[in-house]
């Protein structure tokens, strides 16, 4: 019944018309990853309960302790509050809790999210972002608790000092002194999620004024041309200009280290979500583009630690920076038209599938309790290479989340 009849001399064709062939084949091309990867999130979301019950629980005596990574005989490594990833274990937490609805999930989440809380008046660095909205910004989402938002404002404050209004940044470091006046790294961007949020909440213009301010400059002096970006541009207080572009992390100053890249994509994402502001959603297009067409990005689409590292098919991968990628072009599909949104679901359906393939993904019990394996933290200083890191974890598991809510559930 759909075919067109044709009367030739010799015989009857039927044509099945070129456009049913045509969908036919686009559709099958587009579900079969989707169709796997929805086959292979419960299994993972299942071994990423067991092992967090089971992190929790190996940590549950000291509560002054957060995973961190592994030591290098593969042992749990800890950290207090201070370090800037002490609330990413709580926010795995949080999102298990959504992704499966067992209440002792939100029970242990509000347990390890309370050992952050000290962190609201953290001042000397911007990594508060990280740690108070991954942990207390993903449990006021889910459960509206009342004692979340003082904390989160009083962050968001914290943060707020860091700002220079001569230079429209907000610092990132005090360390290295000697080497940079005033660093801002790209990193950064995703510390302006928390003011985005107490903007919402408090109706206070000044948080959304800095966070405007930091993303527009960010992309002014930080981007080059190929829309890749430093990691670290400093700058001249006297000024306000830059005075170095560099690396902290990367394999040299001009390469592009590959979180450093995530990072930016999930910023100007989420600013575009947050503001709505068009050159936002341009800017996360421009990263999105350069990171999925780059030559060195693998089949898989796990990516070398550095776009630019110098062995480049033997250096090591970096789940991390595939995992906030992944998060990022889930709720970047939301944002554009059918075409693109087809390319970057592609992208970050092949790259939640190999990370939830043995190959990234550890069995129940190994892997000191962490979800994924093989990260890189920092090359450069030799640290946390080829090891799970705690926000791997995390930034897959809300992947996992959009994925559901934005794709599956649609
Ligand atoms: N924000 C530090 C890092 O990405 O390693």
């Amino acid at each position: 019944m759909f075919g067109i009849h044709i009367q030739c001399s010799t015989m009857k064709i039927y044509f099945i018309p070129l456009f049913l062939i045509t969908f036919l084949w686009l559709t099958s091309c587009v579900s079969v990853p989707r169709k796997q990867l929805s086959r292979m999130i419960p299994p993972s979301i299942h071994t990423a309960v067991e092992q967090a019950y089971a992190m929790a629980e190996s940590l549950r005596t000291d509560t002054t302790r957060l995973p961190r990574s592994i030591d290098n005989r593969g042992n749990l490594m800890t950290s207090d509050s201070r370090w800037w990833c002490s609330g990413f274990f709580p926010g795995s937490l949080w999102y298990l809790y959504e992704l499966t609805g067992q209440d002792s999930l939100r029970v242990l989440a509000e347990s390890f999210t309370r050992r952050v809380e000290r962190e609201k008046f953290t001042t000397n660095n911007h990594d508060v972002g990280f740690m108070i909205y991954c942990s207390f910004g993903n449990g006021y989402r889910l459960t509206r608790n009342a004692t979340y938002p003082e904390v989160m404002l009083t962050a968001a404050r914290s943060l707020s000092t860091r700002y220079n209004p001569k230079i429209g940044l907000i610092r990132s470091w005090d360390s290295h002194k000697q080497r940079w006046q005033y660093p801002v790294i790209v990193d950064n961007m995703m510390n302006l999620e928390l003011l985005m949020w107490a903007t919402r909440y408090s109706r206070d213009s000044s948080f959304y004024k800095i966070a405007v301010s930091h993303a527009d400059k960010t992309a002014e002096n930080h981007y080059r041309p190929d829309n890749s970006c430093y990691h670290v541009v400093s700058y001249d207080p006297k000024t306000g200009k830059p005075e170095k572009k560099e690396t902290g992390q990367g394999y040299a100053d001009e390469s592009s280290w590959a979180r450093g890249q995530a990072w930016g994509l999930y910023g100007y994402t989420m600013m575009f979500r947050e503001t709505g502001l068009e050159r936002y959603l341009n800017q996360a297009k421009a990263i999105a583009d350069f990171l999925i067409h780059h030559p060195n990005l693998p089949e898989d689409k796990i990516p070398y630690w550095d776009f630019d590292a110098p062995d480049i098919s033997d250096a090591k991968r970096d789940a991390s920076a595939a995992a906030i990628m992944a998060s990022a072009l889930i709720e970047l599909s939301g944002f554009v038209d059918k075409k693109l949104r087809n390319e970057y679901l592609s992208v970050a359906e092949q790259q939640l599938i190999t990370l939830s393939s043995p190959a990234y993904r550890a069995e129940i019990g190994t892997n000191a309790n962490f979800l994924l394996k093989h990260s890189v933290g920092n090359m450069p200083s030799k640290s946390e290479v080829d090891v799970p890191l705690t926000y791997a974890d995390y930034y897959y598991l809300e992947a996992l989340a959009r994925y559901k809510r934005f794709v599956l559930e649609q």
